[in-house]
This record gives structure tokens, sequence and C-alpha cells, in this order.
């Protein structure tokens, strides 16, 4: 027997990618069916993005660039940063990763170990638990409760610091609940956090362009009382509909720019040099598709709610953001994985059970929206059809 780490016992997945599989071979197999499951705009990547990387392969750009990054795609990144949340950052705080999923794997990595607390949202994104859990530090969950618009309270995360507590998790717009944080709300968080210096922050803002009804996202980056312990998590996937070509970056203050460089160095040497240029191109280039693309989900939302709700059992609150509904499906009787898997195996609907995203995560389940209007009132006629029978 080879002896392993004792991590690996204890560290988890991400189911969405088990139900893309399980999706995939039933389709495979000659099944329709209708993926509401996985996270992934279902747009293509803007043509001048994808020119743009076979520029740069063309051009000779085959080789590794500095482990943080090309100069220039950290520069996008600032002026990015500088448009959508009016701070001006140094390119010598940005790192440009293989995805934004990096970015919390490091920052878990460089707090976790036994004997440390680290906070993040249940239901959330679920390898936050997971690799807490593979460094040997004890996680807190963090409750975000539908009676709060799936918002995070203040109140509530500031309980639960203690002396041991290094690292704070947030997500707003959230996955999996589409909840968006009020400013309010988030500044009576840092007012509290000015009691325990000794919590880092890692706000994950994947989701940062995806809010509707003029609900505005809130970068916890327009703090500067938190600067000097903040990180900032976001990335190409979602907004400019990038999820395969692994391009994330992070904000990190001074003080752990030298750790996640480090870690770079020694795991992932840089990101893939066309990407980046890629990259560049997403940031400087025309943002009309992504505008297109955030107003098909806003209407898709409309049509999944009003679906949702006129079902028997079912109720869905309306989420401000990101491209996921989460219902409420208690009254239907159904544990939420249960019924998940019958919906995909006897109704040909893949989604996730709230449990996969936490334990408060039970009683409800996961659609995400990325997918054509016509597909989702398909969907809801067949969980209707279902819970009928
Ligand atoms: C909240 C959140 N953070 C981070 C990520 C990871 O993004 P990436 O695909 O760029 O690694 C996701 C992906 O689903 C997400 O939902």
């Amino acid at each position: 027997m080879l002896r392993t780490i004792s991590g690996f016992d204890r560290i988890g997945e991400e189911n969405a990618f088990a139900v893309l599989a399980r999706a995939t071979a039933l389709s495979a197999h000659g099944k329709d069916i209708i993926n509401l499951g996985i996270g992934q705009p279902d747009f293509k990547t803007p043509g001048h993005i994808v020119e743009a990387a076979i520029k740069a392969l063309k051009d000779g750009h085959h080789g590794y660039t500095p482990a943080t990054g090309l100069l220039a795609a950290r520069e996008a990144v600032a002026r990015r940063t500088l448009t959508t949340t009016g701070v001006e950052v140094s390119p010598e705080n940005i790192i440009i990763v293989p995805g934004g999923k990096v970015t919390m794997f490091a920052a878990i990595l460089i707090f976790g170990e036994p004997g440390a607390e680290i906070l993040y949202p249940d239901p959330g994104f679920p390898i936050y638990r997971s690799m807490i859990e593979f460094t040997g530090a004890k996680p807190i969950p963090v409750p975000i409760r539908e009676e709060n618009g799936f918002a995070f309270s203040a109140e509530e995360t500031l309980s639960l610091i203690t002396p041991k507590t290094r690292l704070l998790i947030l997500n707003s717009p959230a996955n999996p609940t589409g909840g968006v944080t009020p400013k309010a709300e988030i500044e009576n968080l840092v007012k509290g956090l000015e009691a325990h210096p000794h919590v880092a922050i890692m706000s994950d803002e994947i989701y940062d362009v995806m809010t509707y009804d003029g609900e505005e996202h809130c970068s916890l980056l327009t703090f500067p009382e938190i600067r000097d312990r903040l990180i900032v998590l976001n990335g190409w996937s979602k907004t400019w509909a990038m999820t395969g070509w692994r391009m994330g970056w992070s904000i990190w203050p001074d003080q752990l720019y030298d750790k996640v460089r480090k870690l770079a160095v020694n795991c992932w040497s840089c990101v893939n040099a066309p990407s980046q240029f890629a990259g560049i191109a997403a940031i400087d280039g025309p943002q009309d598709e992504v505008e297109k693309m955030c107003r098909a989900f806003d209407n898709r939302r409309k049509i999944v709610v009003d679906g949702l709700n006129s079902l028997p059992g079912i109720s869905c609150a309306t989420p401000k953001g990101a491209f996921y509904a989460f219902p409420n499906v208690k009254e239907t009787g159904w544990p939420a994985k249960q019924l998940a898997a019958a919906l995909l195996d006897e109704a040909g609907v893949a989604l996730i059970g709230g449990p996969d995203f936490g334990i408060l995560g039970e009683g409800y389940v996961r659609l995400s929206y990325a997918n054509s209007e016509e597909n989702i009132l398909r969907a809801i006629e067949r969980i209707e059809k279902f819970l009928a029978k």
C-alpha cells in the first residue's frame, strides 16, 4: 500500500462535473438531456478574443511568461478594475492564474492548517470547503439564508470569528444561490472586521458583471481599511465565456503577494502565453457581446423564476446575480439530491442538488440558466410532468 497524506481522505469534489459526465453519457446513449447543471455560459468566446490568441501563436509567443503573468495582462486587469470599481490597483499586486479556482486554492493553502479556522459560505461553491478540509483547517460555515435574500449577514458572519480564524471567504454575486449582498451589509461587515485584524478576507467576485434589477455589485476593494489583508478573486471564465481557456486573475496585498508568486513558480510556472494575449483583448476590446450575454441571462432568469413558481411544491426567490436559480423544493417532499437524480434519469433534466453546495443546501436545487429560452421552457415542462406523476 502506498501511503499518501491524510488530506486526500478529506478532499471533496465538485458534483457539477459528475452530473455533466452523467448527462453526457446519457446523451451519448441517445437520451435527450437538457443540461441546467454546469455553471458555464452557453455562449462562445467573442471572435476578437479568439483571434488575439491565434495571432499570439502566429507571432511566436510560445514561451514562458513571468510567473505572475505578462505585465501587459496585469496592466489590462488594473485598467478593468479601475473601470468596474473605481479603485486603482498596481500591476505589482495582480497575478494571472490558470482559472478562478487557482486563487481559492492558493489562498486556502496559504492560511489553512490544523488548528486554524476558515469561514466560508454555506451553501457556497463546493471547492471552498473541500480545500479547507484538505489543509486540515476547520471549516466554519457561514449560513446563507433564503429569508435574507441569499445575502450574507454581517452580524452572523462576525459572530463566527474566533482568535483561530485565519481567513473569511465571501462570494457575491453568489454561486449557487444568485444572491447579491447589498452594499450596506458589506459596509457593516467591514466595520466589524476592523476589530479582527488577524483575519484575512478572500472575496470571490467572479460574477461581478452579472447583476440584475438595478442591483449593483459592491467590490470589497472599495474599502481601503481592509486592503492590506484582502484577496480578490476574479477571472475571464464567466464574463467573456472563457471557462475552457483557464484564465483567472487575483489581486493580493503586498504582504501576501510573494507567497502566491512562489506557489506559481512551484506549480504552474505561468499561464499559457496565447491565452494571456486573449485575456488582454477581452478586457480592452468591445464589450457588446458581454452586454448581450448578460441581457440574455436577465431574460432567461425571468422565465426560469416564473416557470418554477408555477410548479406545485416549488418556490423560487428571484436571484439578483450570476446565472443560477436556487428554488426551494421542500414542499415537493423530495430530498433535494434524490430529486435531482430522478429528474436527470426520468425527466432528462440535469440540475444539481442543493446539498452539493453545503449542509444548508438541503431543500433546494440549483439550476443554471445558461441555456436557451426554448430549453429552459422545455425543462420546466418536463419537471412539471415529473412532479405530477
Ligand atoms: C463562485 C465561483 N468562483 C470561482 C469559480 C471558478 O472559476 P474558474 O472556472 O475560472 O476556475 C466558479 C466556477 O464555477 C464559481 O462559481
